[in-house]
């Protein structure tokens, strides 16, 4: 199966910011673990990571139109909580999406007790740092 990990805005920074709520590895570090671990599955993945709203709608895009994957983890960051665009292009594709998060979002403050990207994803998994991408992968594939 061949996944495609995505990852939104200010996730580049992982390792370097906010250290107590995001830990200190890099997202490099991270994407490392999740390649390792994909790969003792027999799975494939790429990795993308994008600031801009509409170059992660893009990537959803070509992911659909040009079937690239089978599966998508998405940590949209902040824009989980308010991309109406986001999320009309998980609803515009027919690849499943999972909603991933690396801190328990629930546990935080109230605006990011919504999502508006949950509705249209396969699945939610939150506040197991890394491994929340781990578990998302798995869920995914099963
Ligand atoms: C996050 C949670 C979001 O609320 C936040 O804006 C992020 C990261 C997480 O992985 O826990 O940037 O998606």
């Amino acid at each position: 199966m061949k996944i495609l990990v995505m990852n939104g805005v200010n996730l580049n920074l992982t390792g370097k910011r906010e250290k107590g709520v995001y830990g200190t590895e890099t997202l490099e570090q991270i994407n490392e673990k999740i390649a390792a671990f994909a790969k003792s599955n027999g799975d494939e993945v790429e990795f993308y990571q994008s600031n801009i709203e509409g170059e992660l709608v893009n990537k959803l895009h070509e992911a659909y139109l040009n079937k690239t994957c089978q599966g998508i983890l998405l940590n949209a960051g902040a824009f989980t909580h308010y991309s109406y665009a986001l999320r009309d292009a998980i609803a515009a594709i027919d690849i499943p999406v999972a909603e991933v998060h690396m801190s328990n979002v629930h546990a935080r403050e109230a605006f990011r007790h919504n999502s508006v990207l949950s509705e249209v994803c396969k699945g939610v998994v939150c506040g197991f740092g890394a491994n929340s991408y781990i578990a998302a992968m798995v869920g995914l594939k099963r």
